[in-house]
């Protein structure tokens, strides 16, 4: 699947955004080993630190469809500039593929990519 393909759908997945606090929709598309992709779009809440990202929703619906692995993943907000994945959420798709490459899209589809040990180099691990 072409970079330009995986951001279109994370493009579409901004739809499903709840995010009615920052009024910033994100989506995300999630490319698995297999080829099955996943969306997921940020989840706000009135309690606001239980916000969860769209990232974030896009691995764990892939995680109890029974996905371990996958090949990677495109963002897209409704804010200027690239959006790149935060912290957290590349600390979970570390959980998973270190390999994973990463489509950061602009407003204008225009794509980054990166390969996830670029953006997190060093990950949290509880292996000695
Ligand atoms: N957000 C994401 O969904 N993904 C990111 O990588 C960064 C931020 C969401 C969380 C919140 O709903 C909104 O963007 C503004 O921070």
């Amino acid at each position: 699947m072409e970079p330009r393909e995986l951001v279109a759908l994370a493009r579409n997945a901004q739809q499903m955004a709840y995010a009615p606090y920052s009024k910033y929709r994100v989506g995300a598309a999630l490319l698995a080993a297999g080829g099955q992709i996943y969306i997921g779009a940020n989840v706000e809440n009135a309690s606001l630190g239980l916000t969860v990202c769209a990232e974030r929703i896009a691995v764990f619906k892939a995680i109890t469809a029974g996905e371990r692995q996958f090949q990677s993943i495109a963002i897209a907000g409704s804010g200027l500039g690239y959006l790149y994945p935060c912290g957290a959420c590349l600390q979970v798709l570390a959980e998973f593929s270190t390999t994973i490459k990463i489509f950061a899209a602009n407003e204008k589809d225009e794509i980054r990519e990166y390969y996830l040990r670029e953006m997190l180099p060093q990950v949290f691990s509880l292996d000695k």
